[in-house]
């Protein structure tokens, strides 16, 4: 029986997944880097800023030293940033609001699993920060993602089991993270034909999701 549900940020609950793809772009672009992908950066989704910047960094012939990988990432998050600066409750994906209102009325509680340092600043601006009994993102952990530490934190912090929460993600190493922690993985987007996930869908808008016996079906 699902008693939490919990939602990643970038692309799942915001679209500050593209911001994310537009501001590594535009660091490559100045560290004269070719060749990256929207297919690289779904290998980003899910992961570290760190570990993001490792997925760039195997596009360019330069090696770079620890010092100046940092200073790399500090550039893209400027970068990412700055993009944010309009950022309101129009970056909520569709679906969203209500499918958090149907589950709140279910009784079933909500938290935040989240890689980005930048979740608590995003919750706020677009107006999400009220919905959530919990907040887990990069500032509470040590591990990234495929590692479940920040989903284990959100169930923690909501004090539910781990095999009553479900997850829900849009990176493949977010429905790793969650089934090694014993919970429960929706896919969706950009992870929607993940093999390991437990459910899948093209966005929580699916009415498929929301209406008929799949979603029924979860909770
Ligand atoms: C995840 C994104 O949610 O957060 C990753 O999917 C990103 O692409 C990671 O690298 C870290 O985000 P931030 O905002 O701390 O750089
Ligand atoms: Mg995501």
């Amino acid at each position: 029986m699902i008693k939490a549900v919990i939602f990643d940020l970038d692309g799942v609950l915001v679209t500050t997944d593209e911001l994310h793809y537009r501001a590594w772009k535009q660091l490559a672009a100045e560290e004269g880097i070719k060749g990256f992908t929207k297919e690289d950066n779904i290998r980003q989704r899910g992961v570290s800023r760190m570990a993001s910047l490792e997925v760039l960094l195997e596009k360019s012939d330069k090696k770079y030293s620890d010092e100046e990988k940092l200073a790399l990432a500090d550039r893209k998050n400027n970068i990412y940033v700055r993009s944010l600066a309009g950022l309101d409750r129009s970056a909520v994906l569709d679906g969203v609001f209500e499918f958090i209102d149907h589950i709140k009325s279910m009784g079933i509680k909500t938290a935040v699993g989240s890689a980005s340092k930048n979740t608590p600043m995003i919750l706020e601006k677009t107006g999400l920060a009220a919905l959530f009994d919990a907040v887990s993102c990069g500032l509470d952990t040590q591990n990234s993602k495929p590692d479940p530490e920040v989903f284990l934190i959100a169930a923690d912090k909501l004090g539910i089991p781990y095999k009553n929460c479900l997850v829900i993600e849009d990176s493949d190493a977010g429905i790793q993270a969650a089934k090694a922690g014993g919970m429960l993985a929706l896919a969706v987007g950009a992870a929607k034909n993940n093999p390991h996930a437990d459910y899948s869908a093209e966005s929580l808008a699916d009415s498929c999701i929301l209406r008929e016996r799949h979603y029924t079906g979860i909770l």
